[in-house]
């Protein structure tokens, strides 16, 4: 059996050696900068609230203040929050692969915008966004406050007595059918998959890294703990992201 030495070298070189990568990350990447994770417990205020019962739009049609508060909470955390070392190895990778004229695509489930922010450019949400609300009746965006908002359920500009909501996806909900369609196709056609900081139970997400091997692409994970992807994988790297990240890349 290989040491996980011999495991992170070999998975620097495929990914070194690789025309196209594909990176799907999750809430773990986001844990050293101070995010908590979905399924490890939500901190101060909300420490007794289950994000899997407030993600739904179920608790928004019954309690619409709630939901929003929790979310605009997390938006202004996210804010405040910086990029950390394991944002910037991935935007390091694709700086690279560009250069040499390969694809990088980053599939996130997270809707932080930190990779954004930690210069990553080929980005897809699959799960939407904190940081961008929009009207519940006509879908049209409604400018996010820099600071909260000044009253909950916030209150649509677009149309009298809707709601405002974030722009992301709910349990139940569909994904971005571009972000999917997107998601699908780079998995099938690329070198090296690599999964990151999650917990890889929710679908469709979580079944990309399968599309990819069946493809022929290398598998690699980087997680904390083990999860149900790590017995499959060619490369499974247990740690934190921030410190395994750079080391693969650099
Ligand atoms: P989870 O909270 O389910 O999983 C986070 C994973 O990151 C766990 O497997 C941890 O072991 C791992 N982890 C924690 N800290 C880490 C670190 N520093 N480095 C590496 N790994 C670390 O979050 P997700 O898998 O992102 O969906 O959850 C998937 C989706 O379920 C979310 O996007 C959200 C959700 O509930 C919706 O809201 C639709």
């Amino acid at each position: 059996m290989r040491n996980q030495q011999d495991l992170l070298t070999m998975a620097r070189e495929r990914l070194a050696s690789a025309r196209s990568v594909v990176v799907l990350t999750g809430a773990g990447i986001s844990a050293e900068s101070g995010i908590a994770t979905f399924r490890g417990g939500m901190d101060a205020l909300w420490k007794d609230f289950d994000p899997q019962t407030l993600a739904t739009p179920q608790a928004f049609e019954r309690d619409p203040e709630m939901v929003t508060r929790w979310y605009d909470w997390r938006r202004l955390k996210c804010l405040d929050a910086a990029p950390n070392r394991g944002h910037l190895a991935l935007a390091a990778l694709e700086d690279r692969l560009s250069a040499q004229g390969g694809r990088f695509t980053l599939l996130t489930q997270n809707v932080d915008r930190l990779h954004q922010r930690a210069g990553s450019r080929c980005v897809v949400e699959l799960h939407g966004t904190i940081m961008e609300w929009r009207c519940c009746r006509t879908g049209k965006p409604v400018p996010t406050p820099s600071g909260a908002w000044g009253s909950f359920p916030p209150a649509s500009p677009h149309a009298a007595g809707a709601l405002v909501r974030p722009s992301v996806v709910w349990f139940g909900e569909a994904l971005p059918e571009a972000a999917l369609v997107t998601a699908m196709d780079v998995s099938r056609s690329c070198d090296v998959f690599m999964s990151i900081g999650t917990s890889a139970v929710v679908y469709p997400a979580a079944g990309f890294i399968k599309i990819a091997a069946d493809n022929g692409a290398f598998t690699i994970e980087v997680n904390r703990d083990p999860t149900p992807i790590s017995s499959g994988v060619d490369c499974a790297l247990h740690g934190l992201a921030g410190e395994l990240l750079p080391r693969l890349v650099s």
